[in-house]
C-alpha cells in the first residue's frame, strides 16, 4: 500500500470528482432509491481517487459495493481508509502481496453478488464458482482490461462463461478517451519526466501505428520530433505513410534513433541486434502492456545498469555504446508518470457504470433490453447506444453542439447509407436526442 493519507485523500478525492462529470452526474436523472436499489456489486478495481467517483455514482444509483483492490501496489491507503466510512460500502483488504490479492478476491467470491467490475477477471471467475452462487444469481459483469477479456474469451470457448460481460476496451468512446488521447499524452509526460529531452529536430521511432502508436506519434511530431514508423500490418504502415510518416523497418530504423517508443502489443520488438546496431545514447520506453516489447532481460545481463535519473537506467553494451532504457521497459506512463488524467477515467467509468445498469436496472423499462432479458452469456462489445450516450454526455461536457438529422435525412441514410456504415455507432436510430 502507499501514500496518500486520508486528508490527501479527500482533497484529491474533490479534485477527481470536479474532473470527473460524467460518471458524478449519473446517477441525477435517477430519483431515490435508484435502480440499482437492493443489488450487490463486487469489484476488484484500482482503489485511486477517481474509483471513489464511480462507487459515488453507484451508491446514487442505489447499489451496495463489496470491494477489493485489483493491485496492492496501486492501492492507496487514505483512499481505502475513505470508503471504508462510506455507508453501504465494504472494502475487503488482504496483507499488500499477491497472497493477500488473491486472499481478498476469494473472500468477496464467497459472499457473492448481482454484478461485477472486474479488473483481469479473477474475481468474475471466481465468484461463478462461487458457493453463493446458488442463493445470488450472477446477473453479469463489466471487465476493465483487454487482457480480461482476453481469459474471458478463453472460457468462454471451453464452455465456462456463464454470465454476459461486457470489454470496457472494446468501446468507441474509450478507445478515443484512453489510448488515442490519454496514452498519448501520458506516455509523453512520461518520457520527458524520465529523460527530460528536447524532442524538436530528434529522431523518434515509434513500433506500432495502433490507436496508442498514433496518439504517441501525433504528440512526438507536434512537440517538433522527426518520426518514424515501425509496422507489420500493410493498412497500419499505409495509414502512417498517407498521414506523412516515415515508415521503416526496424532494423533500418533504430540506427538513427535518439527515442524508441513501442506501443505494439507484441514481444521482441526491439531486440539484441537492434540494440547492438543502435546509436549511442539512445532511449528506450514501452507503452505496451507487457515488458516483453524491448528485450530488457538482455540489456540487464549485457551489464549492471547505472541509474542516470529516476526512472531511467544505462546500460553498456559490448560495443562500447550505451542504451538509456526508461521505467525498466515497463509501460512507461504507469510506472513513471500518473497514468490517465481523471478525464480519461470519466469517460472509462461513466461506461462502465452505464453498462451496470443495462446489466442489472431493477426498473422495467422499454427499448433496448436489459441484460438479463437480451444479452446471452459470453464476452460482449459495449453496445453502440452506450457508447452513443458516453460520446454526448462528453460532447454536453466539452459544450459541443450538434446538428440533429431532419426525417428526410434519417430516411435518406438509412436507405443509402446502410450497406456502408462503418460502425453500429452511425446508425441514425442511435442520432435521436
Ligand atoms: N500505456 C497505456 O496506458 C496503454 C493504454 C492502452 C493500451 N495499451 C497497450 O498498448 C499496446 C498497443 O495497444 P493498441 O490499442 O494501440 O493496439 P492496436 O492493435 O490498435 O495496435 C498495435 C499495432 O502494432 C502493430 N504491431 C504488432 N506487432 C508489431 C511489431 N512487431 N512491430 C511493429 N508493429 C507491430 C500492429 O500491426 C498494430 O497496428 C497493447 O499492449 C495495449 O494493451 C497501453
Amino acid at each position: 500500500m502507499s501514500l496518500p493519507g486520508r486528508a490527501e485523500a479527500i482533497d484529491r478525492i474533490a479534485s477527481a470528482r470536479r474532473d470527473m462529470p460524467l460518471v458524478a452526474g449519473i446517477p441525477g436523472g435517477h430519483p431515490a432509491p435508484g435502480p440499482l436499489s437492493g443489488r450487490v456489486i463486487a469489484a476488484c478495481v484500482h482503489l485511486t481517487p477517481e474509483t471513489v467517483v464511480l462507487v459515488e455514482a453507484l451508491r446514487g444509483l442505489g447499489a451496495r459495493l463489496r470491494l477489493c483492490a485489483a493491485n496492492p501496489l496501486s492501492t492507496q491507503d487514505g483512499v481505502a481508509a475513505h470508503l471504508r466510512r462510506m455507508p453501504g460500502v465494504e472494502v475487503v483488504l488482504g496483507t499488500p502481496d499477491w497472497d493477500g490479492y488473491r486472499w481478498a478476491v476469494g473472500e468477496i467470491a464467497a459472499q457473492g453478488a448481482d454484478l461485477v467490475i472486474d479488473d483481469g477477471a479473477d474475481l468474475i471467475l471466481a465468484l461463478q464458482a462461487g458457493p453463493a452462487l446458488e442463493e445470488r444469481p450472477l446477473l453479469g459483469a463489466c471487465e476493465n482490461t483487454s487482457t480480461g477479456a482476453l481469459r474471458l474469451q478463453t472460457a468462454q470457448r471451453a464452455g465456462s462463461l456463464d454470465i454476459p460481460v461486457f470489454a470496457i476496451t472494446r468501446s468507441a468512446a474509450k478507445r478515443l478517451y484512453d489510448d488515442l488521447h490519454g496514452t498519448g499524452q501520458s506516455v509523453l509526460d512520461a518520457i520527458l519526466r524520465t529523460t527530460n529531452l528536447l524532442l524538436a529536430g530528434r529522431v523518434a521511432v515509434v513500433a506500432g501505428y495502433g490507436t496508442c502508436g498514433r496518439g504517441i506519434a501525433s504528440r512526438l511530431r507536434a512537440l517538433g520530433a522527426r518520426v518514424v514508423i515501425t509496422e507489420i500490418s500493410p493498412q497500419a504502415a499505409l495509414e502512417a505513410n498517407l498521414d506523412g510518416l516515415a515508415v521503416r523497418p526496424m532494423a533500418e530504423a533504430i540506427r538513427d534513433a535518439d527515442l524508441v517508443v513501442t506501443a505494439t502489443g507484441s514481444r521482441d520488438v526491439v531486440v539484441e541486434d537492434h540494440l547492438l546496431a543502435a546509436k549511442d545514447g539512445v532511449i528506450l520506453a514501452n507503452a505496451g502492456h507487457f515488458d516483453v516489447e524491448i528485450d530488457a532481460e538482455w540489456l540487464r545481463k549485457s551489464g549492471p545498469g547505472t541509474p542516470v535519473r529516476p526512472g531511467l537506467t544505462s546500460y553498456s553494451l559490448p560495443n562500447g555504446h550505451d542504451v538509456l532504457l526508461a521505467a525498466e521497459g515497463r509501460v512507461v506512463n504507469l510506472a513513471a508518470a500518473q497514468g490517465h488524467p481523471p478525464a480519461v477515467m470519466d469517460v472509462t467509468f461513466a461506461t462502465v457504470a452505464l453498462c451496470l445498469l443495462e446489466l442489472g436496472a431493477t426498473v422495467p423499462r422499454t427499448g433496448k433490453a436489459g441484460a438479463a432479458l437480451g444479452y446471452p452469456a459470453g464476452v460482449h462489445s459495449v453496445p453502440p447506444h452506450i457508447d452513443t450516450t458516453v460520446a454526448r454526455l462528453a460532447l454536453v461536457r466539452a459544450g459541443v453542439g450538434l446538428d440533429i438529422p431532419t426525417t428526410a435525412q434519417r430516411q435518406y441514410l438509412r436507405t443509402w447509407g446502410g450497406p456502408v456504415r462503418a460502425t453500429p455507432s452511425r446508425d441514425p436510430a442511435e442520432w435521436a436526442p
